[in-house]
């Protein structure tokens, strides 16, 4: 296989998202000419006039690689014709339960077309191991033709991006890479190289996707671990923010997890379940600690709302039906606008379903409200009516002085807030 000679390299990223929309910046800054292919037409509509939908991807930063002229954001599969590298951040969600790859069956459909001898595809959406290997090489060759590792590279790098994160970027997380054949993988490194500060390869495709639900795993077990900690402290009458805090100052042997009011987005809820559902299917072996981790996270919101009623029993003498509740955060995690998954939309569907009115304060949402909830601003009018403040998700933009001081009882899910009105999850 000869490697990629190139004036202008053609890089094609398929799914504009959370994902592939900072890759296919980050392409247009080293060089190339990329093709930022989404089949959502709203999304290329907005990236096609410089508007980012991204938080980590400010508009100007589209503008900018729109006025070079090398960034092409499009719905039209035609366009992906003579790429030498394209890479897949479709999502691989759950499907009642089970692996969903019906995007990443398109995506690669869709490649095959226009694949030619020496071009190079990288997976980077998260997946069970052996994907790779025997769903994308199969489709890739079966459309074009031409062998996976002789014709043309291919291979499976995780993204490891943390929406939000300002430490910790595409390009300064450590990149794991991977290749079907060794020429692959020397392939998929070298386009990385030029991405990234630093490459970490690994042997085989299957260790690279293993990789990556092996970190989202870790951290769901974790967390699932303090929430259930937080609830049994919470039973025996002792302070857990204490003693996670005091934990936290052991310089080594641990490692900090805070308790919350359930996992969201688009990573802890799912991915630990690709991991056990390839265990059952390939081994009939249950992954307990991925089923344990579930049903304790899966049930925190139930257990928040449980909390809100026995408060409102408690201190505010009266149920909650008919009460005013003001939500305080709905994005699955601090400081971002992403509520796919969030633990908050569940709480608010049972707080409603009880009969309580439900109102919302998240500056970083951009969506619509979904009918049962109203979107407020933060005003010291809005805390003083609700009987009840829940802070769901601690975003630094909100004034906690102004909560503390307004509000007459928060239930506070995060351990941000200390005071006489206030009660830690
Ligand atoms: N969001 C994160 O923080 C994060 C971090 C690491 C890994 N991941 C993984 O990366 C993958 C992508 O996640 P995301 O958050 O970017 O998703 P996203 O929903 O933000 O973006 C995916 C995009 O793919 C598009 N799409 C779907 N099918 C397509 C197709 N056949 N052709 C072209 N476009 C298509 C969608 O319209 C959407 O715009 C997932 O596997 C996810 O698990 C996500």
């Amino acid at each position: 296989m000869k490697p990629i000679v190139n004036g202008s390299r053609k890089l094609i990223v398929v799914g504009q998202g959370y994902v592939g929309l900072p890759l296919a910046m980050r392409g247009v800054e080293v060089g190339y000419d990329v093709v930022g292919f989404d089949l959502a037409e709203g999304r290329i509509k907005r990236l096609s006039i410089g508007e980012s939908y991204v938080e980590d991807v400010p508009h100007a930063v589209v503008e900018a690689a729109l006025a070079t002229g090398r960034y092409e954001p499009t719905n039209d599969p035609r366009l992906c014709e003579g790429f030498d590298v394209a890479v897949i951040d479709v999502p691989t969600p759950l499907k009642d339960k089970v692996p969903d790859l019906s995007h990443v069956e398109a995506a690669a459909g869709m490649l095959a077309q226009y694949l030619r001898p020496g071009a190079m595809v990288v997976l980077e959406s998260t997946t069970y191991p052996g994907t790779t290997e025997e769903l994308v090489a199969p489709i890739l060759e079966a459309g074009s033709g031409l062998i996976a590792g002789t014709d043309f590279h291919l291979g499976y790098s995780p993204e490891r991006v943390d929406p939000g994160n300002k430490t910790w970027a595409l390009t300064n997380i450590p990149k794991i890479v991977s290749g079907v054949t060794d020429a692959s993988l020397e392939a998929v490194q070298g386009f990385y190289a030029e991405l990234v500060s630093e490459t970490i390869a690994v042997s085989g495709t299957r260790e690279a996707e293993l990789t990556k639900l092996l970190e989202n795993t870790f951290r769901h077990v974790n967390i699932a671990l303090v929430n259930e900690l937080a609830m049994f402290a919470a039973d025996l009458g002792i302070d857990v923010w204490e003693a996670l805090e005091a934990a936290s100052t052991k310089p080594f042997g641990y490692m900090g997890f805070l308790p919350g009011p359930g996992v969201g987005g688009h990573c802890l809820p799912i991915d630990p379940s690709y991991l056990s559902w390839k265990v059952r299917r390939t081994l009939g072996q249950s992954f307990r600690f991925v089923e344990l981790a579930n049903d304790v996270n899966e049930h925190v919101p139930d257990y928040v709302v449980q909390r809100l009623l026995v408060a409102f029993n408690n201190r505010n003498r009266r149920a909650i039906q008919g009460s005013k509740v003001l939500i305080l955060g709905l994005a699955y995690k601090a400081n971002t606008g992403d509520a796919r998954e969030a633990p908050g939309t569940e709480i608010i569907e049972r707080l409603v379903s009880l009969g309580a009115e439900v109102r919302v304060v998240d500056p970083h949402l951009s969506d619509e409200p979904e009918g049962f909830y109203t979107m407020v601003d933060l005003t010291p009018a809005e805390l003083a009516r609700a009987d009840a403040v829940l802070l769901v998700t601690d975003h630094d933009a909100f004034d906690y002085d102004l909560v503390r001081r307004h509000a007459r009882f928060i239930l506070d899910t995060r351990g941000r807030l200390e005071g006489p009105n206030v009660e830690r999850l």
